[in-house]
């Protein structure tokens, strides 16, 4: 989105936005895409690499109204990074390398993930938070404890982006549907291996029987599994990084548009807290019990989970639970494969902060 005439009378909305971990691999090309957006007044690049300076300087050349400042632990700090943002977006850590799963970087993420949340919590404690580094099913779970630690934590307001995952899945059954709509695929669960859970057959509906179960595995496989892909063909250089970005940028402007009310009813899958009832999030007490049934686990606590909800001008309004009612079988097989592991994964976030 550039500037022009007919969108001017929409620059008085306008926000400040933070990105934390600017200079790396996903946050230097997401910083272009929210510099491009006529809707950032205010672009606040942090990192503790010095290098956010020249990231800062390159981005102020382009001809678009937001304000690029730059920030280091020297220079300002969390605090001037932070100060009155009403978005965060949070590509700070290591990125995986070959060999490596999103639960190895735990132990440096995670204390990352803490010192970034509490200077959320002090300095822009009402800020919607998008939360990228990895691994996502325990660093979401991270923000959330310090945040209520806090008492800053508002469920509606903070989000694992799993939206990669969606724009994987849509990519991948183009290549052998390519005249199916785009943009519909709903994928669920977990953002990691086996806990990603593609819902193909909501899309799909009969014409899923032309595909062979074969290819169907394959699908459901590579949207689990291809961030190998990129981690092996860039041969330890980095992990996604431009389509990271990219699927970031797309989800920032489905939470953007409906925080703005420039338009309504936007749905958009992503990683959220699931611990309250249906007065914090409307439509999670139907997805627990959804899950507890499909699973066979009456007594499953589930803390948290990626799904599609509908967002608003206050975050998250409600949360599509009926995506879960007409699952086909291959579907009800991994989201209990999913429920398998992600209770551990988000355990470890939790137990992270409260020093277990
Ligand atoms: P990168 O290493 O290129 O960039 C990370 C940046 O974070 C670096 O500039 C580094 O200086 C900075 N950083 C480190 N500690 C920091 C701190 N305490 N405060 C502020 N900045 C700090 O890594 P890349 O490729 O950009 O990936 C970032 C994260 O995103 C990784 O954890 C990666 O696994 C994750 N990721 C998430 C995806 C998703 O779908 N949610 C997809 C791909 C990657």
């Amino acid at each position: 989105m550039t500037a022009n005439n007919s969108t001017d009378q929409k620059l008085d909305k306008a926000v400040r936005v933070a990105v934390l971990g600017a200079a790396g691999g996903i946050g230097q090309p997401l910083s272009l895409t929210l510099k491009m957006n006529i809707h950032v007044k205010e672009l606040s690049l942090y990192d503790v690499s010095p290098h956010v300076s020249g990231v800062a300087a390159d981005l102020s050349h382009i001809d678009t109204p937001a304000k690029v400042s730059w920030h280091t632990p020297d220079n300002g700090g969390l605090p001037a990074a932070l100060d009155g943002c009403d978005f965060v977006l949070v590509p700070a850590g290591v990125p995986r390398k070959p060999g490596m799963s999103r639960d190895d970087l735990f132990k440096i993420n995670a204390g990352i993930c803490a010192e970034l949340a509490s200077g959320i919590a002090q300095y822009c404690p009402t800020a919607t938070v998008l939360v990228i580094s990895n691994p996502v099913n325990s660093t979401v779970p991270v923000f959330a404890e310090v945040f209520k630690k806090n008492g800053t934590f508002n469920p509606r307001k903070l989000f694992g982006v799993t939206t990669l995952d969606s724009v994987r899945a849509d990519t991948f059954i183009h290549e052998v549907m390519p005249d199916l709509n785009w943009g519909l695929i709903k994928v669920i669960g977990g953002h990691s291996g086996d806990t990603i859970v593609p819902l193909l057959s909501t899309v799909l509906g009969q014409d899923i029987k032309s595909l062979s179960h074969m290819q169907l595995h394959a699908i459901n496989h590579r949207v689990q599994y291809g961030g190998d892909e990129i981690i092996q063909a860039k041969k330890g250089l980095g992990s996604s990084t431009l389509s990271m970005a990219y699927a970031a940028q797309k989800f920032f402007t489905t939470v953007l548009s409906s925080y703005l009310g420039l338009t309504d009813k936007n749905i958009a899958c992503t990683f959220i807290n699931t611990e309250f009832d249906n007065e914090a999030l409307d439509g999670v007490n139907e997805l627990k019990q959804i899950v507890r049934k499909l699973t066979g686990r009456p007594d499953l606590d589930l803390k948290y989970f990626a799904m599609p909800c509908v967002f608003g001008p206050n975050g998250i309004e409600r949360v599509q639970y009926e995506c879960l009612e007409h699952l086909d079988s291959t579907e009800v097989e991994m989201v209990k494969v999913c429920c398998e592991t992600l209770p551990s994964n988000y355990s470890k976030g939790i137990d992270f902060v409260r020093g277990k």
